[in-house]
């Protein structure tokens, strides 16, 4: 149909069309021929924008409906890869695009990924005749802001509205995640740290900034976005945590993860194969469940929870410090795979290797027991105390052995020989030893053992016998 003539339609239903039309942000004629595919039930994508991409009534219709709003930072580039990562995740995205935003990307690269049309002007008449902004806060169930830049935090942090990206922060009821990035100058300045407190304090969420590379040449320190993965796990978070029930409300949980990194020399150090993914997963779930979560992370390469204190240490000593730090708790979960020793005579400079010379010893000492210094604290001990035993031989005799010894109450021991997978995998096989026996679990995900760890603990915790 090439062209199309509508006569005899009376003034108000053109006017009817007029609206809707803008609303969508095509010509009155694609409108009509729009309306006319509905009706004739053609399913074929139409030319120019498509039901998904209507401006008023988008993919927004969807479950989980995230409203991204991309901040003049260098790290806009990143964002367009957030969409990505978000739609994969089954999550509908619309896009706010500030003035300055439009200086690193284009509207057009970010409205073909997320396959909506983009927002970036506030007095847009055609999306403002029904003050749009408004609808644009209500039809979103999270705001991400990514890269949330100096400047919008401290325009948030004041309820400044004078572009539509912050009119419609100013007017949301969803809640609100902001992954700021920005010069680490700009990110330690009190003013940009006065208002990262007042928005935390409004309840605003926050991911990042993560400590690296910066885009200046030979600039490091902490401002760095997070990483898309990382900001779409915590959206997930988000999402999961919302309508969950909420077992764990007013406990406060201290959990430990990942290996610890003892030093050899300034670059070298004795490590372990653990990944940190069950300690990480039973960290979300403990979120999930409404805790106050703590995570003391020995290095690892997985994105931070959402809603979870993050606490970032290397050594064992570091980790028991940060631990004891963290206290009190009403749970401690110790599932870190502490290095049993250090090295007692690491180099203070990189050790080198010199022709003829002898190979160099290394003395170890013994790491303090993280577990069983807590377990045993004469006051301030958590009330439920809970370690894993990664074993490779005598799992179940070890394991019972492991909880007379720290004094703990529970512990979860897994069979971390090579051949099945646990180490670094993705599944695990757990057997939940406490005084009244071992309860075999059967072989699951990380996340599932994770649910089924916090269930048992909100169980523990309301009085029902384990
Ligand atoms: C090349 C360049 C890179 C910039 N990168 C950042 C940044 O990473 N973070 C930031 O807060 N501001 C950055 N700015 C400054 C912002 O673009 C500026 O404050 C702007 O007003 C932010 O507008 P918006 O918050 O409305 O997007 C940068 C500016 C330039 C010219």
């Amino acid at each position: 149909m090439a062209s199309l003539t509508v006569r005899q339609i009376d003034e108000a239903l053109k006017q009817q069309l007029r609206l809707r039309a803008a609303r969508h942000g095509r010509s009155v004629e694609d409108e009509i021929r729009n309306i006319l595919r509905d009706a004739a039930g053609d399913t074929e994508t139409p030319p120019g924008p498509s039901p998904s991409q209507r401006a008023t009534e988008p993919a927004a219709t969807a479950a989980r409906r995230v409203l991204l709003i991309i901040g003049g930072g260098i790290a806009a580039y990143k964002s367009l890869d957030l969409i990505r990562r978000l739609k994969e995740r089954g999550i509908a995205v619309r896009c706010i695009l500030t003035k300055a935003a439009e200086e690193f990307i284009t509207p057009l690269s970010a409205g073909a990924i997320t396959g909506e049309r983009v927002f970036s002007d506030l007095f847009d008449p055609a999306h403002e005749f029904d003050v749009g902004h408004i609808r644009l806060a209500r039809e979103a169930d999270l705001i991400v802001v990514a890269p949330a830049t100096a400047d919008l935090m401290a325009k948030m942090a004041n309820g400044l509205a004078n572009d539509l990206a912050t009119a419609v922060l100013l007017a949301a009821k969803a809640k609100i995640l902001l992954a700021p990035a920005m010069n680490p100058a700009m990110w330690s300045n009190r003013a940009t740290q006065r208002n990262l407190a007042q928005l935390t304090a409004d309840g605003v969420t926050m991911i990042g900034p993560n400590s690296g590379e910066m885009a200046e040449s030979g600039e490091r320190g902490l401002g760095r976005m997070a990483e898309p993965l990382e900001i779409a796990a915590s959206v997930e978070g988000i999402f999961k945590t919302a309508g969950a029930p909420q077992p764990l409300q007013g406990k406060r949980v201290l959990i430990t993860a990942g290996p610890t990194h003892e030093p050899i020399d300034p670059v070298r150090y004795i490590a372990n194969r653990s990944s940190g993914k069950q300690g990480y997963a039973i960290a979300q779930a403990a979120a999930a469940a409404g805790a106050d979560v703590t995570l003391i992370s020995g290095p690892v390469n997985l994105p931070k929870p959402a809603g979870v204190t993050v606490v970032d240490v290397e050594t064992a000593r570091d980790m028991l410090d940060a631990v004891e730090r963290a206290l009190p708790a009403d749970v401690a979960i110790f599932a870190a795979a502490v290095a049993d020793w250090r090295v007692a005579n690491a180099g203070a400079q990189k050790i080198k290797k010199k022709a003829g010379a002898a190979t160099p010893e290394l003395a170890l000492a013994e790491n303090p027991d993280i577990l069983s210094t807590i377990a045993h604290r004469p006051s301030g001990r958590p009330g439920l105390v809970i370690g894993f035993a990664a074993e490779t031989e005598n799992v179940e005799a070890n394991a019972k052995a492991k909880l007379a010894k720290k004094g703990c109450d529970w512990i979860l021991a897994n069979d971390v020989s090579p051949a099945t997978g646990i180490m670094g995998g993705d599944n695990n096989t757990i057997k939940l030893v406490t005084a009244n026996g071992i309860e075999p679990w059967p072989p699951q995900s990380k996340e599932d053992a994770a649910t089924m760890l916090i269930a048992r603990i909100a169980a523990a915790l309301k009085g029902d016998k384990t």
